[in-house]
């Protein structure tokens, strides 16, 4: 069976973490600390922080925000759960919105979505493909009069804050800069499935204007990682550096040294070998289906936008998702792995009694047609080849 998005796990992957095993220091330490420069000279960010996750980073950078009841979050509609699940913990509302045939969420839909209680934004930048980060931000420029401000951070920023979901995204390109600058935060997923991954992994780049600290912004996010604890365990283990303080009860999401170690590995091949191997599998499929009329190839890039080809999701042409799921189990029987990104918000039992499928067309729409294909590092040529044979026998079955 040729695997969906197996990790590129390597003897350098290995002695990484061999290493950091056999140093006597496993948790938050100086590889994690290695890993957060390294990131910010990558992505160009004015700052890192690293956690466990791409979801409690969002969290985390939205508590800092002081999101919470009554207060309204807008995302879209289609995307995976984490980027609402968030807004939820805080007890604030996530306000849905469609997407735009690039699987981008529709600045349009945004525009007509702010209310006086918006007080972010959270944009996913599906698939590796970049959001419209200028059409949001003259949004939010349009729209700051509105605004009513009911934190301590959201008075300093004065406006809605774009928080952008880009658990898929690293290495992708806005305007020729990789992404990493061009929201107040923008958060990346380094789970095992991801193009560079940690095992399970975020990290946090924020950009913030010059009334913030970006210091004080990096403590205040790394002591809430840790309980509130003044201290983390390696300042604790100097001599006679025992006592800390609880400044307030805080949550537990810190990234470990044995993450980041594998995390600095992947980090140092992504550019030269990661990227253009993934790019040059999406090039072979959208060869081998722009001339299929059953199958409809992603966007990868445009004159503003390229893609980090983090997934690679075509789109049979039928209306049926019957159809869909057909073709689907036609490509599993012939032993290649494929999924389907994503099922709508709200199609999901936690969201469908207060959002309908049916306000989201676009969504819906390509949520039954969706195919997800397999793309990662260690994919031979063959088995690409088979890849592309299997689709093109099973949609040809289903569609002709
Ligand atoms: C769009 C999107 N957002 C957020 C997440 C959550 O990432 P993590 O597993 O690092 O919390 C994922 C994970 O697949 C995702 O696809």
């Amino acid at each position: 069976m040729i695997p969906f998005s197996p990790p590129r796990i390597d003897q350098a992957s290995i002695d990484a973490v061999s290493e950091v095993l056999r140093s006597g220091w496993i948790t938050t330490g100086p590889k994690t600390k290695e890993f957060e420069r390294q990131l910010a000279a990558y992505t160009g960010a004015g700052r890192v922080f690293c956690c466990n996750s791409n979801t409690n980073g969002m969290e985390l950078f939205l508590r800092w925000l002081g999101i919470g009841p009554g207060d309204e979050v807008i995302v879209p509609a289609y995307t995976y759960c984490a980027t609402a699940n968030v807004v939820m913990h805080l007890g604030a509302t996530p306000v849905m919105v469609d997407v735009l045939d690039d699987f981008t969420i529709d600045p349009q839909g945004v525009a007509a979505a702010v209310t006086g209680q918006t007080k972010a934004i959270i944009p996913v930048d599906l698939a590796g493909l970049p959001v419209h980060y200028d059409q949001l931000w003259e949004i939010i420029q349009d729209k700051k009069s509105l605004y009513s401000p009911n934190s301590e951070s959201q008075n300093q920023f004065g406006r809605i804050a774009l928080v952008s979901d880009s658990a898929h995204s690293i290495g992708a390109r806005y305007k020729d800069e990789i992404l990493g600058s061009q929201a107040d935060a923008m958060v990346f997923s380094f789970h095992a499935v991801k193009n560079l991954t940690t095992a399970e992994g975020g990290g946090i780049c924020f950009n913030l204007g010059d009334e913030f600290n970006l210091e004080e912004v990096y403590t205040w996010l790394n002591t809430r990682s840790l309980h509130g604890q003044s201290k983390d365990a390696l300042a604790k283990t100097a001599a006679g550096n025992w006592e800390y303080d609880v400044v307030e009860a805080g949550w537990k999401c810190n990234m470990t040294d044995l993450q980041a170690a594998l995390g600095l590995v992947e980090l140092h091949r992504y550019h030269d070998e990661t990227l253009p191997k993934r790019k040059a599998i999406a090039l072979a499929y959208q060869d081998a289906f722009s001339v299929n009329p059953h199958v409809r190839e992603p966007l990868l890039a445009d004159s503003e936008r390229e893609s980090s080809y983090h997934i690679y999701p075509i789109r049979i042409a039928c209306e049926d998702r019957a159809k869909r799921d057909e073709v689907i189990k036609r490509i599993m029987a012939r032993d290649v792995s494929v999924n389907v990104h994503y099922k709508p918000l709200p199609l999901l039992s936690a969201y469908s009694s207060s959002y309908s499928i049916e306000d989201y067309p676009k969504t819906k729409l390509i949520w039954q047609q969706e195919i997800s294909l397999p793309i990662y590092y260690d994919l031979s040529d063959s088995d690409l080849e088979r890849v592309i044979e299997a689709v093109e026998l099973s949609v040809d079955e289903v569609l002709t």
